[in-house]
């Protein structure tokens, strides 16, 4: 058996199309939507992912400012950007590239923005709606991932959803995501005692680690649907997931590719999420305006 191979990069394609037409009718209205990125130092992926996130902006319509500021910036100058976007009323959507230097608090750093900005999903506030079933921004990787489940029809009731990888970016919001669609969840992390028993288990295996190919195939249920998050280089330089693609695929019945699965999701919901904050900040000026 070979699995069907989920097509990210389409569904983010028609994704992004339905965002550029809300983008217009908003325009209409006055308001062009607008994020903007902050990345702090040099590195090489995270400036990668900021121009694609940019270069995304700018297609679909919406306007999107990059502010870099060098590796050594404080703290407390990183916050005072942060704060001027907080009112800076044609920013809508703010978001700070991760990971930070390390001689910063990245929870203080996310806890400063304005969470009705905060795109990511992140904030403290934002994750305790997202636990509590009222989310106002589910954060993009795993609203992206559901969005993928959906659109394959693959229903979450009552399946089995394991999760390898325990981050607040991806594998705990996740989880609430999976748990409040139905599924029954596991989340497993690097202290997981024989993973392999716990991923056979899956009707639906979301990997998210950052190890290159530690999923293998023997470690899939036959049948199961697999989610590679991971997008790592190996020793050739050729981009991979954290699922090893080619014995995986034998056992599952989908599997998202890397390149083309995942990563064009989590830029599509990124901008899904600042379209939504313009609306509803559009919304409430507009009540505003009534009373
Ligand atoms: N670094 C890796 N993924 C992400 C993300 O989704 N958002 C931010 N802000 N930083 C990241």
């Amino acid at each position: 058996m070979s699995a069907r191979i989920i097509d990210g990069k389409t569904l983010a394609d028609s994704v992004k199309a339905d965002v550029a037409v809300r983008v217009q009718q908003l325009k209409q209205q006055g308001v062009v939507p607008g994020l903007a990125v902050v990345l702090v130092g040099d590195d090489p992926a995270s400036q990668v992912y900021v121009r694609n996130k940019a270069a995304a902006c700018e297609k679909a319509g919406l306007h999107s400012s990059v502010i870099r500021l060098h590796a050594d910036v404080t703290e407390e100058q990183l916050l005072d950007e942060v704060r001027k976007l907080n009112n800076d009323n044609a920013v809508h959507g703010i978001l700070v590239q991760l990971p930070l230097p390390g001689h910063m608090n990245s929870a203080r750093v996310i806890e400063t923005i304005d969470a009705r900005k905060d795109v990511d999903g992140f904030h403290i506030s934002n994750a305790g709606l997202l636990m509590t079933g009222q989310p106002l921004f589910r954060p993009c990787t795993p609203y992206g991932i559901m969005k993928m489940l959906e659109s394959e029809n693959v229903s979450l009731w009552g399946a089995e959803v394991v999760i390898v990888g325990a981050s607040n970016i991806v594998g705990k919001p996740m989880a609430m995501l999976t748990l409040a669609a139905g599924a029954t969840v596991t989340l497993c992390n690097s202290k997981t005692r024989d993973l392999g028993a716990q991923t056979r288990r899956a009707d639906v295996l979301i990997v998210a680690t950052g190890k290159p190919g530690m999923v293998t195939g023997s470690m899939i249920k036959p049948g199961a649907v697999v989610i590679d998050v991971g997008i790592n280089r190996n020793e050739h330089g050729k981009l991979v997931g954290d699922v090893d693609f080619a014995s995986a695929k034998e056992v599952a019945s989908a599997i998202t590719p890397v390149p083309g699965g995942v990563g064009p999701m989590t830029i599509a919901m990124l901008l899904v999420n600042t379209l939504e904050a313009a609306e509803r900040s559009q919304q409430s000026a507009a009540s505003a305006a009534t009373v």
